[in-house]
């Protein structure tokens, strides 16, 4: 079992700055299942993703839609499902999993058994002050090559 890969982030920019060059290195399918307490900084990784996919529509919380999509280099479908009522409701899923665009989920756990096996799990911790702890779940050798070459000064 390989280890998980962690990378702390100093403030606000510096987590967006992940995201944006995380989206540099995605691929037309790759899903993002993000977890972390309430503010710990999902949407502003979020934020940075689509800003790294090109999107130049300001991305915002899209606590009360559930999903919305935006347009870049690829579609970018932002969900945060925190309010959904039960993960049976069907939102046609699959379309967004296994599409051409890159889905970031807020609060995945809530739709855990919906997650796709390609998902890559990404957990923010708040740390102390304004530090984030950033980690990328092991297991699949792609998230670690995403990983390094996050890492990568
Ligand atoms: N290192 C950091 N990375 C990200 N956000 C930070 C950091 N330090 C402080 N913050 C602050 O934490 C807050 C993160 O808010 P954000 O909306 O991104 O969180 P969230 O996880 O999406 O919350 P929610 O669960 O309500 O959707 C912002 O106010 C931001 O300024
Ligand atoms: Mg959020």
């Amino acid at each position: 079992m390989q280890e998980a890969c962690r990378i702390v982030t100093k403030n606000e920019e510096e987590t967006r700055l992940l995201g944006i060059r995380l989206a540099e290195l995605l691929e037309p399918g790759d899903v993002l299942a993000l977890e972390g307490d309430l503010g710990a900084g999902k949407t502003t990784f979020a934020q940075g993703i689509a800003r790294g996919l090109g999107v130049e529509e300001a991305v915002d919380s899209p606590t009360f839609t559930i999903i919305k999509e935006y347009h870049g280099r690829l579609p970018f479908y932002h969900m945060d499902v925190y309010r959904l009522e039960s993960s049976d409701e069907d939102l046609g899923w699959d379309e967004f999993f296994f599409g051409d665009g890159v889905t970031l989920v807020e609060w995945a756990g809530r739709i855990e058994e919906l997650l796709p096996d390609h998902a890559v799990r990404i957990t923010i911790t708040v740390g102390e002050a304004d530090e984030r702890l950033i980690t990328f779940a092991p297991a699949v050798e792609r998230v670690h090559r995403l990983c390094r070459e996050l890492r990568r000064e």
